[in-house]
């Protein structure tokens, strides 16, 4: 029986694609999550005994644990999900977003190297190492810009981006270099169960619930383009299993937004599931507030590679993924109030202080 190593696998999208492959397929599945503060042992609770998951708590930049893991288990792949990866936090504090994104990529990439050339074949032709990304990568749009394709230039704008544009580069040096067989997407903002309330989102649904301020960062006009996180972990899948080594796949769900076009959304909904007792719009708490330094205005993916080359297509439209959104937050309470921690608190206090 074939393994995959998933790194991060505790986080969001790490997560959702560990409980969409092990509801969909037989193959075992070994996480390595540091558990930083993103990161959510609850998240996983639903095969907890399930012997196909095993959960190994550790850094990616720890070579002894990871070339000891690779050694063990012989995974036919290696998917890297593990990044810091909220902008605002990279903002305050640069050094955990070079440490992790970088220097321990590029400590990943060394131990999967020396894993992949001592194996024999056939597994070291079919051996793939999958690099999780995103289109902040490639900077940000005019209004009118097309979307961006692979093609277009690398121009990271937040310590965030620029750490994830090095990994991508490390990447892909990596193949170019020593060969191994990588594999890189591209993917735009994701949103959908397990996602942690510092992102735009769950921010809102949590902030909203709680009587507290909505707080919209500038005019509120800038665009992301959203996907439902299990798209996005279909298309994952569908790349490690056909795509073609070396080759870069932005993923997209063709969902351009403005962020007060998602806030409005996310009130009206409310406004619907679980109405204000004083019988008032939600939309009563939306907030102008301090613009985020560098702020990129508009991010737009153009996924037709993947979808004419691999056969990929996003099932979800922004309207079922953001109702499906918010009913999950609406039944979660538990998880809602445990990563609700000191630390979450903490971190609200000192970004939105004002
Ligand atoms: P997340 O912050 O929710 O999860 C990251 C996970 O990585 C956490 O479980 C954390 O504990 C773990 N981790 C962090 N440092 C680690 C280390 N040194 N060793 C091992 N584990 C470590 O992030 P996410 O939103 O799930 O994003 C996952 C990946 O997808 C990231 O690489 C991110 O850049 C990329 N991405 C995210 C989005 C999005 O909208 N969230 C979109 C495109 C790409
Ligand atoms: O594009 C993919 C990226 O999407 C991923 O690589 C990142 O890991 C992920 O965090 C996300 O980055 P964004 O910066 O786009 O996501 P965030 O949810 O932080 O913000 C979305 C938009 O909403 C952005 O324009 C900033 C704005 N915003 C965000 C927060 C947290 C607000 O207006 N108010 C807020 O309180």
């Amino acid at each position: 029986m074939h393994v995959i190593l998933v790194t991060g696998g505790a986080g969001f999208i790490g997560s959702n694609f560990v409980l969409n492959w092990l509801a969909n397929q037989q193959e075992p599945v070994v996480v390595l999550d540091k558990l930083t503060y993103a990161g959510n042992p609850d998240n996983l609770a639903h095969y907890q005994n399930d012997p196909r998951l095993q959960l190994v708590v550790g850094d990616i930049g720890d070579r002894a644990l990871v070339e000891g893991l690779l050694s063990q288990h012989q995974p036919r792949a290696v998917l890297n999900f593990a990044a810091e990866s909220h902008v605002d936090r990279s903002i305050h504090g640069p050094a955990d977003f070079i440490e992790t994104n970088i220097v321990s990529t590029f400590s990943l990439l060394e131990s999967v190297r020396g894993y992949w050339q001592n194996l024999a074949e056939p597994a070291r032709q079919a051996f793939r190492f999958l690099h999780v990304s995103t289109d902040e990568v490639y900077g940000s749009l005019s209004d009118t810009a097309p979307a961006f394709t692979e093609q277009h230039r690398y121009e990271p704008n937040s310590p965030y981006s620029a750490s994830k544009a090095a990994s991508d580069h490390l990447v892909r040096a990596w193949h170019h270099t020593y060969g191994l067989p990588v594999l890189t997407t591209n993917c735009s903002n994701n949103y959908g169960p397990y996602h942690f309330p510092e992102k735009l989102i769950p921010l809102m649904i949590l902030n909203a619930l709680n009587g507290k301020a909505l707080p919209v960062y500038g005019d509120g006009k800038n665009v992301r383009d959203w996907l439902y996180v299990v798209d996005h972990c279909r298309a994952i899948e569908r790349v490690l299993a056909a795509g073609q080594v070396g080759e870069t796949y932005n993923v997209g769900g063709c969902n351009e937004k403005t962020n007060l076009e998602v806030v409005h959304t996310l009130c009206d909904i409310l406004d619907e599931l679980q109405p204000r007792a004083d019988g008032a719009s939600y939309r009563e708490q939306i907030r102008f507030v301090q613009d985020r330094p560098g702020h990129d205005r508009r991010y737009a993916i153009d996924a037709s590679k993947i979808i004419e080359q691999l056969g990929w297509t996003p099932q979800e439209s922004f309207e079922t993924g953001i109702r499906k959104t918010v009913e999950w937050y609406l039944s979660h309470p538990e998880w809602v109030e445990k990563v609700q921690s000191g630390a979450y608190r903490e971190w609200l206090g000192k970004q939105y202080a004002e």
